[in-house]
């Protein structure tokens, strides 16, 4: 299993390319689904679950055809209607294929996904959107299993904001007989990102950006061509890892209205951010100073920044609070920061974090996604050697991480 040597205390300098958004390309490869025309698309990042996303996708008859970051989707052939239980339990976010696959063929099973590192992530607003379409849903030997002849456009209020139940309810509404009004609607810049396209194919959707999307459905959808959105997340984490080290680097490919509230949180910080159409440079030169601040769905606070801002936090003047509402175990992180010397305390869904004048290497282990990230800007911030384990975590949404760090200084290592 691959593990990630960093030897902290290097500063950074130099340009870093911003990838496409993995939590935009995994819906937009679903809605290849709703047409049997070609989808082009580029900017796709270079990640293992996009791997994986693929390999679903082929399994059920898509053909695809790579170059680099651009990428042809033809669902001409589709003839298996089924996401098994070995590919979901890896990524959850196959549920996206739910919604496509009633909405165009009347049929789908797709395995439940179980339980999740950060949460217990339920989809039950997925189902009851998708059974307020019409679709008959039953669940058996694990299996979500949904028939509808034609979906029917509805009404549907979700109980509460979900990024992957906004994207599936809205690619089903698409090709659904009359109108739809998803309210409650997540905002999320991927969730617009994927509106974009689907109007690119031909679909009817008003209240792009907004918490009501309005859809009308029609009977098919046409191919197009699209550039999927920067990701935020790993903009993000590239500005965490310099305001925790310091440094001046240039982030490209990227733009700041996506990230509006983690940029003023890094500003607090300390940071020094300038920023063009496709570009921001974060420049750092002190100790940061600590921030305070509580996840929610955007334009909140992301939660997917949550622990690489805690890494920050950790080695910040001052004391600070970090409060956790989306997910209720996404503090696994904090038992392996305290490892390298840091001082976080948990109360419910709380971490008070006293920031202390070093961070110490020590061999640690990655949990989830983010947590690796931060265990990552956490390394490059302490004395000495840490080794990070399970970084396969870190692969799933990161595209080449280690290059585009040791590209601007910082001393990262893959070893086998
Ligand atoms: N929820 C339910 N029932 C549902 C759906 C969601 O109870 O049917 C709950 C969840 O358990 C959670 C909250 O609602 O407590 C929000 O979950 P949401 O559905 O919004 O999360 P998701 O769609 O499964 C996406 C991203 C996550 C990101 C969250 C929140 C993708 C593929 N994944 O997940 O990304 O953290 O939205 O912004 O888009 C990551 O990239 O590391 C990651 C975990």
């Amino acid at each position: 299993m691959d593990k990630l040597l960093i030897t902290g205390g290097k500063r950074l300098s130099g340009d870093i390319a911003i990838s496409g958004a993995k939590n935009a390309a995994l819906p937009i490869l679903c809605a290849g689904l709703l047409t049997a025309d070609t989808l082009h698309l580029s900017n796709v990042p270079n990640l293992k679950d996009v791997a994986t996303m693929l390999s679903l996708l082929r399994q059920m008859g898509m053909r695809t055809e790579q170059d680099d970051d651009r990428l042809a989707l033809s669902g001409r052939s589709i003839d298996k209607l089924e996401a098994p239980y070995e590919m979901v339990k890896t990524m959850r976010a196959s549920i996206l294929v739910l919604g496509p696959l009633v909405a165009r063929f009347g049929e789908a099973r797709v395995s439940l996904p179980g339980g999740c590192a950060i949460g217990s992530r339920p989809v039950d607003q997925h189902i009851r959107g998708l059974r307020a379409m019409g679709a008959e849903i039953t669940i058996e030997g694990g299996y979500i299993h949904a028939r509808a002849k034609k979906l029917r456009g509805a009404r549907i209020v979700t109980d509460m904001i979900t990024v992957t139940g906004t994207e599936n309810l809205l690619m089903a509404a698409t090709l659904a007989e009359g109108q739809t009004v998803l309210e409650n609607a997540a905002r999320e810049p991927e969730v617009t990102d994927l509106a974009n396209l689907l109007v690119a194919m031909g679909a009817k959707i008003d209240g792009i950006g907004t918490d009501r999307l309005v859809v009308q459905g029609v009977d098919q959808l046409h191919g197009a061509a699209h550039t999927v959105i920067a990701d935020r997340i790993e903009t993000g984490t590239f500005l965490c890892a310099v305001a925790a080290v310091g440094g001046d680097v240039t982030l490209k490919n990227t733009r700041t209205d996506i990230l509006d509230v983690a940029l003023d949180k890094l500003r607090e910080a300390g940071v020094i951010l300038t920023s063009g159409d496709d570009w921001i440079r974060v420049q750092m030169a002190a100790r940061p100073k600590a921030v305070s601040f509580r996840t929610t769905e955007y334009p909140g606070f992301p939660t997917d920044m949550q622990a690489q801002f805690m890494a920050l936090n950790c080695i910040a003047e001052g004391g600070s609070r970090v409060t956790e509402t989306i997910f209720e175990n996404r503090f696994m992180h904090v038992q392996e920061m305290n490892r390298l010397g840091a001082a976080i305390g948990i109360e419910g869904h709380t971490a008070i974090i006293s920031g202390v004048d070093k961070l110490v290497g020590a061999p640690v282990m990655a949990t989830d996604l983010r947590a690796s990230a931060s265990l990552v800007i956490a390394a490059l911030a302490a004395e000495g050697e840490t080794l990070i384990d399970r970084i396969y975590h870190l692969d799933r949404g990161y595209d080449r991480m280690e290059q585009k760090l040791s590209a601007v200084g910082a001393d990262i290592r893959r070893v086998r």
